[in-house]
């Protein structure tokens, strides 16, 4: 990594696909390794607080902020120093940097070891579907990288919340692995993105897509399609059935949605349907991850 090179590495949300984020072009191969349009910027990992501040400003609420919630599922968004060293590729050109301390022991030995801050986006194509087993990134784009590091299954599933902190009030610009209502009892108001410019292109709509259409919401069943189950009552009829989460329990769905999506995402199948998912917790983050799946494709999102 220290020569420039990609490694895909675990971390507690999903596989992240990652170069140094100081040298311009291992930031650019991460661009052409996934075929992500450049106008949509990486986030940088770092260990710890004290390596983030070298790179982002941190005010006393990016502080508490940080105390509460790092290492772990939090990505912030923050204005960049202005002799951070990072790639202004990273950041898509803009001012701010979106800056994250994972929790995963992997990740943390890999940035310390490596001692440069990693731009890392999940390791899959643009997108498509994001990784949480080591294979999954073989798969995909084994021939892409110097190496693929096997933590196991990832723990969270999903990816990170990104929070806006560079403005007043606060932001949420991707619901994730920290829940909403986590934010808001810490931080009070949190304010949807503002319309127009996409401000985090992960909420373009199209994104984490299987090759087979998705239905949401099912109640009731299609013989040719397979199911994602929630919940004790699986629908009948299905002509294949996968279990989000047998109990009801949204941090299991959370963490099995992506390698079951990925078991299912066959031809012998007409599509995927999914069972709905409570929108409280972490189902925000996950129902916002299928219905961007089951969003019309345009096929230039990031
Ligand atoms: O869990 C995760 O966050 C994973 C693991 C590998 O850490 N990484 C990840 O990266 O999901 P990526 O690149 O797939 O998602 C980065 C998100 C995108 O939605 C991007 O638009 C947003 O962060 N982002 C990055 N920099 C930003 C900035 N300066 N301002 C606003 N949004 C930003
Ligand atoms: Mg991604």
């Amino acid at each position: 990594m220290r020569a420039g090179q990609l490694v895909a590495f675990p971390t507690e949300t999903v596989y992240g696909l990652g170069g140094d984020a100081t040298n311009e072009r291992a930031v650019a191969e991460i661009f052409a390794v996934k075929n992500r349009p450049r106008f949509n910027p990486l986030i940088v990992h770092v260990p710890g607080l004290a390596e983030a501040e070298a790179l982002a400003v941190f005010d006393a609420r990016a502080r508490r902020v940080v105390a509460r919630f790092w290492p772990g599922p939090l990505t912030l968004v923050l204005q960049r120093r202005g002799d951070s060293g990072l790639s202004l590729l990273a950041s898509a050109g803009l001012d701010t940097v979106a800056i994250r301390v994972p929790a995963h022991e992997v990740a943390q030995a890999l940035l310390r070891e490596t001692g440069r801050p990693l731009a890392a986006p999940s390791a899959n194509r643009s997108g498509r579907v994001s990784p949480t087993e080591a294979a999954h990134v073989s798969g995909e784009l084994g021939d892409r990288v110097a190496l693929v590091i096997d933590g196991g299954r990832t723990t969270v599933g999903l990816e990170s919340t990104v929070l806006d902190l560079s403005g007043d009030p606060p932001a949420l610009l991707r619901p994730g692995g920290v829940t909403v209502e986590q934010l808001t009892e810490f931080l009070g108001t949190i304010a949807a993105p503002a319309g127009g410019l996409p401000k985090s292109p992960g909420m373009l709509p199209s994104h984490y897509a299987p090759s087979l259409p998705l239905r949401l919401e099912a109640v009731e069943a299609r013989p040719d399609e397979a199911l994602l189950a929630f919940g004790p009552d699986a629908l009948p009829g299905f002509a294949e059935v996968l279990w989000l989460s047998r109990s009801g329990d949204l941090a299991e769905a959370a963490a099995n949605l992506f390698a079951m999506l990925r078991r299912l995402d066959r031809p012998t199948f007409a599509g995927i349907a999914v069972m709905p998912i409570p929108e409280r917790g972490l189902g925000r983050a996950i129902n916002d991850r299928l219905r961007r799946a089951a969003a019309p494709r345009s096929g230039d999102e990031g």
